[in-house]
């Protein structure tokens, strides 16, 4: 009996005095139910778990939570980009960048703010960081861990020989390493080397990057895109991950000068993350003006900063400019390269001129250019024979597509005129007469019944300053389009005939 006393008291001494039995951050991870997710890939990850074992370091641990939101690459590889050399608290931590035990890795880069502070976007959670001790064996090194909400993702495929500590430019050299989905960033590079800008890319610093990728350059974009418009999409001595970034703000791009200023600022709506650009100084090639570009792909950390991907180029506007939320029809069509055809036959006939009225509201039904094509093979004509075609009717055939009234007509609105699903039993008041037509929606998708045609609306209800645009898959077209021109003599009067039997065969 008497043993078991001293034993207690034995261990309570030390207890009490504590640093000898403070649990090693190794240990304190394993205690820790929150953390299950990080302890088991350390103890699968062998080199990880003896870096812990001997260095002296700060641990950044996502939470389980983190985990399960977390939907990047390879567990396995990423572990050592949670550990960085150097025992920092968080009043040690300051703003620039720690390098990780992984040199291949790049840096992990922190943002302090006046109540946070945040490894790349993940943010560090106070209550449950700044835990300290020493690892067990001689020498005696100390060792932080903190715990944070987000797992820190390097982006990278994995790591390999192929990439050690990147680059922005690298990043664009090599963007097959990256884990970005279907995105490629092709065109942007190639604008970089065309305008010798590969040195800022690849220069030492703190910068934030934003990449438009390819899908979002037009041909007039890309024409419009020069060096002066690549240093707007730079800001030069902020490292800006998405959360820790104030919303709304304007920061200096490296285009400053005389004939380019330009400022950028980060907005989000309803958890979308979008960057604006202000062009302040301009010229007739870059008016002044806002653009919206959607960030597709955030917080690809380099050596020399982050990385965001964007859905189109910031700054360069599309023929004419525009403002947001809310277009002209006209500028809607025109900017959409989706709907070029009907936006060239409408210019090369007159026909839109009538878009440009403020007094009325206007539905329009445009064609996406698929439709065209569509219509083009249907008739097993060459593109010479199809656009003389087009041109020369184009201006009855677009007539019919567009409502000009006292109100505009969402899809909602014409469905609730028809009565039944596949009667055509709704007038449509076009330019080009009554169209009768039927509506039905499934799970959202409109079509509308025409003749005996099945026209998908590939896209409803988008709302512009002057009215509606719908787009739509098939064409309102039949014969009287084109034959109200049978008197003529033209040379091309057999291609006609012929074009006109075809289309008495379809829409009758
Ligand atoms: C980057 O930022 C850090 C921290 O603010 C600073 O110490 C460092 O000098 C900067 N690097 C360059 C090249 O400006
Ligand atoms: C738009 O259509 C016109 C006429 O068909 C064509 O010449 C032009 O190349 C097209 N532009 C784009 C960007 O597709
Ligand atoms: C639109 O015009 C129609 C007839 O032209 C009229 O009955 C209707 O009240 C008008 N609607 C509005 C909102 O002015
Ligand atoms: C649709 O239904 C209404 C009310 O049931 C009726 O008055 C109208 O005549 C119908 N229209 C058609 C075209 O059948």
């Amino acid at each position: 009996m008497w043993l078991i006393k001293i034993l207690c008291v034995f261990i309570s001494i030390f207890s009490i005095s504590g640093k000898y039995w403070k649990p090693t951050v190794y240990q304190k991870i394993r205690q820790s139910p929150r953390l299950t997710q990080f302890y088991s890939l350390l103890e699968s990850n062998r080199p990880a778990k003896l870096n812990l074992q001997y260095g002296e370091m700060t641990v950044f641990v996502p939470t389980n939570e983190a985990f399960e939101w977390f939907s990047g690459g390879n567990l396995n590889d990423i572990i050592n980009y949670h550990m960085a050399w150097y025992a920092k608290q968080t009043k040690d931590l300051k703003t620039g960048h720690l390098t990780t035990v992984l040199e291949e890795n790049p840096p992990l880069w922190v943002t302090k703010l006046e109540d946070d502070i945040f490894i790349n976007n993940a943010r560090i959670i106070p209550e449950i960081s700044d835990y300290a001790s020493e690892i067990n064996n001689k020498p005696k090194k100390p060792q932080v861990l903190h715990v944070i909400d987000e797992v820190l993702d390097p982006v990278v495929k994995r790591i390999s020989h192929a990439i050690y500590n990147p680059t922005a430019f690298d990043f664009l050299s090599r963007s097959q390493f990256w884990d970005i989905g279907s995105h490629r960033v092709q065109l942007f590079h190639r604008k970089i080397i065309g305008s010798r800008k590969e040195n800022l890319f690849k220069s030492e610093g703190n910068f934030t990057f934003f990449v438009p990728v390819d899908e979002g350059f037009t041909d007039y974009r890309l024409q419009m895109f020069d060096g002066n418009v690549i240093d707007a999409h730079v800001i030069p001595h902020r490292v800006l991950f998405t959360r820790p970034s104030p919303k709304d703000s304007p920061f200096e791009t490296l285009a400053n000068g005389d004939y380019l200023y330009v400022v950028v600022l980060f907005s989000g709506t309803e958890g979308k993350l979008f960057v604006k650009s202000h062009t302040l100084i301009g010229d007739s090639n870059r008016p002044t003006g806002e653009i919206v570009a959607e960030i597709v792909k955030s917080n690809i950390p380099v050596k020399n900063g982050v990385i965001h991907l964007i859905k189109r180029p910031l700054v360069v506007f599309d023929r004419r400019l525009t403002l947001f939320p809310y277009l002209p029809i006209m500028d809607k069509l025109s900017m959409d390269p989706t709907l070029n055809t009907t936006y060239i036959l409408g210019e090369k006939t007159g026909f839109n001129s009538i878009l440009n009225t403020e007094k009325k509201q206007i539905t329009y039904f445009i064609p996406r250019d698929q439709a065209w094509t569509n219509l083009q093979s249907f008739l097993e004509v060459g593109k010479p024979v199809f656009d003389e075609f087009i041109f020369k009717y184009g201006r009855s055939i677009l007539n019919r597509h567009v409502i000009v009234s006292n109100v505009s007509y969402t899809m909602e609105d014409l469905r609730k005129r028809s009565n039944t699903t596949d009667t055509a039993d709704v007038d449509l008041p076009t330019l080009g007469g009554i169209l009768k037509v039927g509506i039905s929606e499934t799970d959202g998708n409109y079509v509308i019944y025409w003749r005996n045609q099945i026209i998908p609306v590939y896209r409803a209800n988008y709302q512009c300053t002057n009215g509606i645009v719908h787009i739509i898959d098939q064409l309102f077209t039949n014969e009287e389009d084109f034959s109200s021109d049978s008197s003529s003599e033209d040379t091309t009067e057999v291609n006609h005939l012929h074009l006109l039997n075809m289309l008495i065969r379809v829409t009758i």
